[in-house]
């Protein structure tokens, strides 16, 4: 028998067909985001002298049902804390979060969640099986049905060979697979991984890739925290962009792959168009900044800043020998955020 889940003002849906590949039995549409987060804030006190210390501030995202939503940040940006705060491990100061419906401190919410940890700790005298089968008790899943759950959780992840090795030999890629089966076995309707990619070699990463995409097409809701660019841009619907806490930037990859930026190329040297009081974002990121001779090389990230450089252009009298659509691409997005520390395209945040 499968097992059931109630869903706040749904119908009763076997989650099992969730992730077995069947389509998603309540239309999209009628039903609540995955995952809602308001102004959320948390403020850490470190050391003697209670030193504040910022976690998150202010952030506010939504995850619709079946998407696959990535926080993408820096060390030490805040991801761990989100993360931390959606499954109440982290107290925030506030803040509201719903998930799959329901308050995020509601049981039936959390029972429908898997959850890998950034550094996830394990029993090094178990096997990967025994580890699995500990994870069942604690799900309460039903004896007759615990072998095929193991089995298939490892299948998933690629660790049925090493199924039999206690965890104590296991290298770091082996642990993070069998961190994603124990996430994964309790059939969740919403993934929560923090850092899932982190230890693994490439082959690795594109096979967790392929499992989480495989996952996203059989209708689970995928909320993951990375900094490896390639891989949020491969997989992820929406990324949320965290720097020093702060959410600058919240947008969907498609909207991302439709945005342009130009390049602008003017007579004169570089040093000379510096002189002629050129907006600085347009003097550094045209490519070749080091250019003493040569036509200048310069930059505008949208069409607004375009029209601004050509007028620029134009006053300082320096003619404009060619404007070039260039696609901005996520990891130019991420550098930018990073440089300027502000909302550099249509960021919601
Ligand atoms: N328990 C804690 N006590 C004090 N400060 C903390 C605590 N947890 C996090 N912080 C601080 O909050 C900020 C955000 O940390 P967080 O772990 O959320 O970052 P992260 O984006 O997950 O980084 P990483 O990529 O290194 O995992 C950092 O300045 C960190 O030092
Ligand atoms: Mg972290």
């Amino acid at each position: 028998m499968t097992r059931q889940v109630l869903v706040e003002n749904e119908p009763l849906v076997p989650a099992a067909a969730l992730i077995a590949g069947s389509a998603i039995p309540v239309s999209r549409a009628a039903q609540p985001p995955a995952l809602r987060v308001a102004d959320l804030t948390k403020t850490f006190r470190s050391g003697f002298a209670r030193r504040r210390l910022r976690g998150v501030e202010g952030v506010s995202f939504s995850v619709g049902r079946g998407e696959v939503f990535a926080l993408l940040g820096h060390n030490g940006a805040g991801k761990t804390t989100t993360i931390g705060c959606l499954l109440d491990l982290v107290r925030p100061d506030r803040g509201e979060i719903t998930l799959l419906g329901c308050d995020h401190r509601d049981r039936r919410a959390r029972a429908r969640i898997g959850y890998l940890p950034e550094r996830p700790y394990f029993f090094d005298y178990l096997t990967g099986r025994e580890l699995l089968e500990f994870y069942c008790d604690l799900l309460d899943v039903p004896r007759r049905e615990r072998r095929d759950r193991v089995d298939g959780a490892l299948r998933r992840v690629g660790m049925m060979p090493d199924a039999g090795r206690r965890l104590g030999k296991y290298s770091k890629g082996m642990l993070q697979r069998l961190g994603l089966a124990q996430a994964l076995l309790g059939e969740p309707e919403l993934l929560i991984l923090d850092e899932p990619m982190s230890g693994l070699d490439p082959m690795g990463r594109r096979e967790v890739r392929t499992l989480l995409q495989e996952l996203k097409n059989q209708g689970c809701t995928i909320v993951l925290s990375s900094h490896i660019v390639p891989d949020v841009e491969q997989l992820a619907d929406a990324v949320g962009i965290l720097r020093e806490g702060r959410l600058v930037l919240n947008e969907r990859l498609g909207a991302l792959a439709d945005a342009c930026a130009y390049r602008v190329r003017a007579a004169g040297c570089l040093g000379e168009a510096a002189r002629c009081g050129l907006p600085p974002w347009a003097l550094s990121g045209g490519g070749d900044t080091a250019a003493a001779q040569g036509p200048a090389d310069l930059a505008a990230a949208d069409t607004q800043q375009l029209r601004e450089l050509l007028d620029a252009c134009h006053a300082a009298g320096l003619p404009v020998l060619a404007v070039e659509p260039r696609r901005t691409g996520l990891e130019d997005l991420f550098l930018r955020t990073h440089e300027h520390g502000t909302v550099v395209h249509g960021g919601k945040a």
